[in-house]
């Protein structure tokens, strides 16, 4: 199939779609689990600080926890030198490689972009994330796969340099769900989701108010028009 044609995405049913919909913080967590294990070996997801990490249900205890956890340059001090402290909340979270070269580099040549912002990037971002990462098969026989890259159903052109990521068992969630390669998937792309709008639920909770208010607003001008023109025949 040539690149550039239309791919159809699986349709996942979201806790987040639709007007009503709102993040599921069990998913959020396991899917935040699964990019520190897994995807945060190659890719930044360097617009998200550790605090709002306090988004997902953890205090600030544990938040604290998770940001000592990582190794954060900082400086340059006294001497005019660069150095590593452990995370705070307040930091960014820290990025695999110091700069792109040093990501390509590692990477054979390819570049593993920032995932902060992918969800909204892309088309259809959340069910397009969870099926790339369940997409890669073996090629077609005629299909004709470069050196080093790799066959993915859904990966525009699908010739993709990431390798597979995922085959399940990649984490042992800590709420006990059964880490299957589907809900693997399906927790991180939530979790990008989230990353690349953290204020989701509050902006369709003020839609929501916003729509009630005018119901109400309208029904006080109706009965007040009613009212003061009662007497006009
Ligand atoms: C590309 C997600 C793990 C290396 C991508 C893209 C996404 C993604 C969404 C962009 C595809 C596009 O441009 O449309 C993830 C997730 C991971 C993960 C969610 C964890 C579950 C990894 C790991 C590595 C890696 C562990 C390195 C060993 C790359 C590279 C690219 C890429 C090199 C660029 C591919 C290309 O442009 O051909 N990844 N990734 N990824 N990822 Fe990952």
């Amino acid at each position: 199939s040539a690149a550039g044609e239309a791919i159809d995405l699986p349709q996942h049913d979201w806790s987040f779609s639709g007007p009503f919909g709102t993040y599921d913080r069990g998913a959020l967590q396991r899917g935040f689990q699964v990019y520190k294990n897994v995807c945060a070996g190659c890719h930044a997801l360097s617009y998200v600080a550790y605090r709002n990490l306090e988004d997902l249900g953890y205090n600030e205890d544990e938040v604290k926890a998770i940001a000592a956890e990582a190794s954060v340059t900082d400086g340059p001090n006294d001497d005019g030198e660069m150095f590593e402290r452990p995370g705070k909340p307040s930091d960014r979270f820290a990025s695999p490689f110091p700069n792109e070269q040093a990501a390509r580099a590692a990477n054979g040549g390819a570049y593993p972009p920032d995932l902060s912002l992918i969800v909204k990037a892309r088309p259809d971002g959340a069910n397009y994330v969870r099926a790339l990462l369940i997409g890669y098969t073996e090629p077609p026989a005629d299909f004709n796969l470069m050196a080093g890259m790799n066959y993915n159903a859904y990966f525009p052109g699908h010739q993709i340099a990431m390798a597979k990521p995922l085959y399940g068992d990649d984490v042992t969630y800590e709420d006990g769900t059964p880490s299957t390669i589907e809900q693997e998937a399906a927790d991180v792309a939530a979790f990008l989701a989230w990353a690349s709008e953290p204020e989701m639920d509050e902006r369709k909770r003020a839609g929501v108010m916003t729509l009630l208010f005018l119901l109400v607003f309208t029904g006080l001008l109706y009965a007040t028009k009613r009212k003061i023109w009662a007497d006009v025949h």
